[in-house]
């Protein structure tokens, strides 16, 4: 078996000096120490982490501990292969983590008001975990569970089930996210799930990432573009206030590639209440070959292109990162990492105007979002 095979790398000291076929390498891990500083075991589950790599120099480590990207290592333009993810460093960090570092959110990825919605009529109440608001599907969601994981060739597959009243949201959901990794530095995540009961969805993978490949550096040289005319304004307790905003002349527009941190100071009422930019941006294409986002840091030379079919992203600029989370010996301070959440939007069961987040039983709900690296000189 695959998985057997993948880690019985554990007890091989170094790739290059072992003759493996092409499916070990795939998984190997990237250091033998790390594999046991994720080895754990919850309710006689297993807790493990995974690799996959590409003949292209990049890897990718998962825990299937909230299905959580842990590491993302691409080349900078000198070769040079670095970690452009903010994690921690052993199993234990993300159980107590409260970032949400690499983990997929839902089952109502962001936020819902009041920690209230209706649905066919029922009012449902969830937990107030952020203020008055729900975050992130709640308490000891599924960025907390251990899913079901399965190694395919170039891939993850992992799965669970949320429980018809957890979190106080209906129906029995079945969640499945693959992470697959392609030859040309692509990471695809595919999702899908399904219900037996009619429910509200939206689901999400909320890494953070730095280009630089040192998280000890801000992220506000990075340059982004964002393909969206318009975002979704929001209140102070960062809930839509209903109004889809056109960028253009805002310090929202990112049409064109602009520093990061060219405008996220400004008096701007929107970026106050969100201490930078904490915001849903309203894609214009959803789309395998139009990239919603691209980011460039210029001096590592690294580049990352975001293709999704969801209809938005979250752009979330590490506001609230305030040092007392650390990994890689560096304490992660506000601004080290960028999120790029593809999701539908934040409060949409309280806002028919938003595209709809309801799944019914007997539907299949689909998504996939690419995050592809490249370098230039
Ligand atoms: C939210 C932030 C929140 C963060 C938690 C993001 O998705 O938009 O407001 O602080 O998640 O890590």
């Amino acid at each position: 078996m695959k998985k057997i095979v993948a880690l019985a790398h554990v007890m091989l000291a170094g790739l290059s000096a072992c003759v493996v076929s092409p499916s070990h390498r795939e998984h190997a891990p990237l250091d033998e120490q790390r594999v046991s500083a994720f080895a754990d075991t919850i309710n006689g589950k297993a807790v493990k982490l995974f690799t996959l790599r590409n003949k292209s120099g990049m890897a990718v480590e998962i825990t299937n501990y909230g299905a959580t990207l842990v590491s993302i290592h691409v080349p900078d333009k000198e070769g040079q292969v670095e970690n452009v993810l903010l994690g921690y460093d052993d199993i234990k960090g993300y159980y107590t983590g409260k970032s949400y570092f690499g983990c997929v959110v839902g089952r109502y990825a962001n936020r819902i008001a009041h920690a209230t919605f209706k649905l066919d009529g029922k009012e449902y109440h969830l937990p107030q975990n952020d203020g008055m608001n729900s975050l992130h599907g709640g308490l000891n969601s599924i960025d907390k569970q251990v899913w079901d994981a399965r190694i395919m060739n170039d891939a993850i597959r992992l799965t669970t089930v949320m429980k018809n009243g957890d979190n106080g949201y209906p129906g029995n959901v079945k969640l499945t996210v693959v992470y697959s990794l392609r030859s040309d530095n692509s990471l695809v995540i595919d999702y899908s799930a399904t219900t037996d009961q009619s429910t509200v969805l939206n689901i999400s993978n909320h890494a953070y990432f730095n280009l630089s490949g040192d998280p000890s550096n801000t992220i506000l040289d990075h340059e982004i573009k964002i393909n969206a005319d318009a975002f979704t304004t929001v209140d102070s307790t960062l809930i839509p206030t209903g109004e889809i905003k056109k960028v253009a002349g805002t310090a929202f527009d990112f049409l064109s590639f602009k520093k990061i941190g060219k405008d996220i100071d400004q008096p701007d009422q929107q970026l106050i209440f969100g201490k930078g930019y904490d915001h849903n941006f309203v894609l214009n294409a959803r789309s395998e070959t139009i990239a919603a986002v691209e980011v460039m840091d210029k001096n590592s030379g690294r580049k990352m292109e975001v293709y999704t079919t969801q209809p938005g992203v979250q752009f979330y600029t590490g506001n609230f990162l305030n040092g007392s989370e650390k990994g890689r010996s560096v304490a992660y301070e506000q601004r080290t990492g960028f999120c790029l959440e593809t999701q539908q939007f934040p409060d949409a069961p309280n806002q028919p105007q938003f595209p709809s987040t309801v799944l019914k039983p007997g539907e299949t709900w689909k998504s996939q979002t690419i995050y592809r690296f490249s370098t230039s000189k």
